[in-house]
């Protein structure tokens, strides 16, 4: 499997790498011998975002690395960039860096940019970073690892990636951090939780509701719920090919959930948590959940299915339900719950819904000082109306082509109604293409800003 994030110990002897921004150049420059300074002149180096040069020392190994920064107000990951440009070795980020250069920052970006998917192909050898002075090593190493785990699940193919396996990958994070482990399936299943069975029973595989709880009972409980669909194939309303093609991702807010609460509990910060992940696979079968069908779910609803390729806000529906009756402070879900929020902000903007307007404040704050990304949209209440059903409490999905990551989110909010502090992430999982700090592939996303949050929220030495 993939090489676990780590950093060199500081000290390691390493080439120095000076990451230079457009402001700091020249003073970066006046202090280069003659012979680079003519070097970065013939190979033309400026220090513009993701530019590299590679100097020589007498003895022709690479003496030092200059890197451009960019200007101010660029993309605050550009150093994820360097791993894959450097050749195998280590490497170390200059003492005297300029001003526009943050060292944790930059070392997170290394980190998340080194990943490689190697559970099929082995990757060539990476370079290695020293863990730079004066930052926290130890919990950007923590988080770049939760980020790798949930990678790697995302770009598990299905056919090595069940609801069993998910569930393998809750148990084994369990084991790690001391929490305990609870599965609901089968009967009691079909009982407890009859959307999450009603959705899951096509598949051999079989559908389950994960319960993974750690942490102190006297502490503020946080729930996280993520989806976890292993495939998508749509069901009956089966998607076509193009469509269905990236789908082995709709376990991406399973991914997310499950990294998140590795880095929550890693870290040792000090809340309850609790961790639910309907897991089941969205399978076509002659015991398939129909178009047409009225499912009775936990929270009591009845729920007409308008289309079975709404199976995300059913699972997670159920979950919802177990999570509002535990009166959690703080509730936040994680689903590829909709190409409308792709239409609307794209693969890289995860969309956000909450009622409570510090808590999306918050969230605002805490995406920016993880570079983790996000953009609020409303739980505008009249469009409930769009759900409205003739046989039953509600239909799955709206008749019509409007608001469709709006819809969803309001449909969530109607099992969960007495937690205000939700906060429902309707995300991607996956980047089309690469960018620094963002291989091409499986993408946790939004984990980073939760843990955030979590710890601005319940500091660890309050
Ligand atoms: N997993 C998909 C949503 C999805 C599709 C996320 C593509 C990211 C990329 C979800 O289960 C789904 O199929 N949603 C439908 C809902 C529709 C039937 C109301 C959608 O968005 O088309
Ligand atoms: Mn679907
Ligand atoms: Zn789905």
């Amino acid at each position: 499997m993939t090489r676990l994030p780590d950093l060199l110990p500081s000290g390691t002897t390493a080439v120095p790498v000076a990451c230079v921004s457009a402001a700091g150049w020249a003073a970066i420059r006046e202090g280069l011998s003659q012979r680079h300074q003519a070097y970065c002149a013939a190979v033309d180096f400026a220090p513009k975002a993701g530019r590299i040069v590679l100097l020589p020392g007498e003895d022709g190994r690479v003496a030092r690395v200059l890197f451009g920064l960019g200007e101010p107000g660029g993309d605050r990951l550009v150093a994820g960039k360097l791993p894959g440009l450097l050749p195998p070795g280590a490497y170390r980020f200059d003492d005297g860096q300029d001003a526009g250069f943050d060292a944790a920052e930059a070392a997170l970006a290394w980190l998340l940019g080194s990943y490689r998917f190697t559970r099929y192909r082995q990757a060539p050898l990476s370079p290695r970073l020293v863990a730079p002075d004066g930052v926290d090593a130890a919990e950007i190493v923590r988080i770049a690892s939760a980020v790798a785990m949930g990678r790697d699940l995302v770009n598990t193919p299905a056919n090595d990636l069940g609801p069993a396996e998910i569930e393998a990958a809750a148990r084994l994070l369990a084991e790690c951090h001391g929490a305990a482990v609870a599965v609901t399936k089968g009967e009691a299943l079909a009982r407890d939780f009859p959307m999450i069975h009603a959705v899951g029973m096509a598949s051999p595989r079989a559908p389950r509701l994960i319960d993974l709880t750690w942490g102190d009972d006297g502490a503020p409980l946080v729930i996280l719920v993520g989806k976890g669909v292993a495939f998508d194939t749509g069901g009956l309303d089966i998607k076509p090919s193009a469509g269905m093609l990236l789908m082995k991702k709709d376990m991406g807010g399973a991914a997310a959930a499950l990294a998140a609460a590795d880095m929550v509990m890693a870290s040792g910060l000090p809340v309850r948590l609790r961790l639910l992940i309907p897991a089941v696979e969205n399978a076509v079968s002659g015991n398939a959940f129909r178009p047409g069908d009225v499912l009775r779910s936990r929270a009591g609803l009845s729920v007409e299915i308008g289309n079975t390729d709404a199976e995300g806000r059913l699972i997670l529906a159920d979950a919802l339900a177990l999570a509002d009756s535990e009166t959690p402070d703080l509730l936040i879900d994680f689903a590829t719950l909709t190409g409308a929020a792709r239409v609307a902000l794209g693969p890289d903007l995860p969309a956000f819904f909450t009622e409570d307007d510090s808590l999306a404040e918050a969230v605002m704050a805490s995406a920016k000082a993880a570079i983790d990304p996000v953009w609020r949209m409303p739980l505008h209440a009249p469009y409930a109306s769009l759900l409205e059903s003739k046989v039953a409490d509600l239909n799955n999905v709206s008749g019509g082509p409007f608001a469709g990551a709006i819809t969803a989110a309001l449909f969530l909010r109607r099992f969960a109604p007495k937690t205000k502090a939700h906060i429902h992430f309707d995300l991607y999982g996956w980047n089309p293409t690469t960018k620094p700090g963002r291989p091409e592939g499986g993408e946790v996303q939004t984990a980073r800003l939760v843990f955030d949050l979590i710890k601005r929220r319940w500091p660890k030495w309050a």
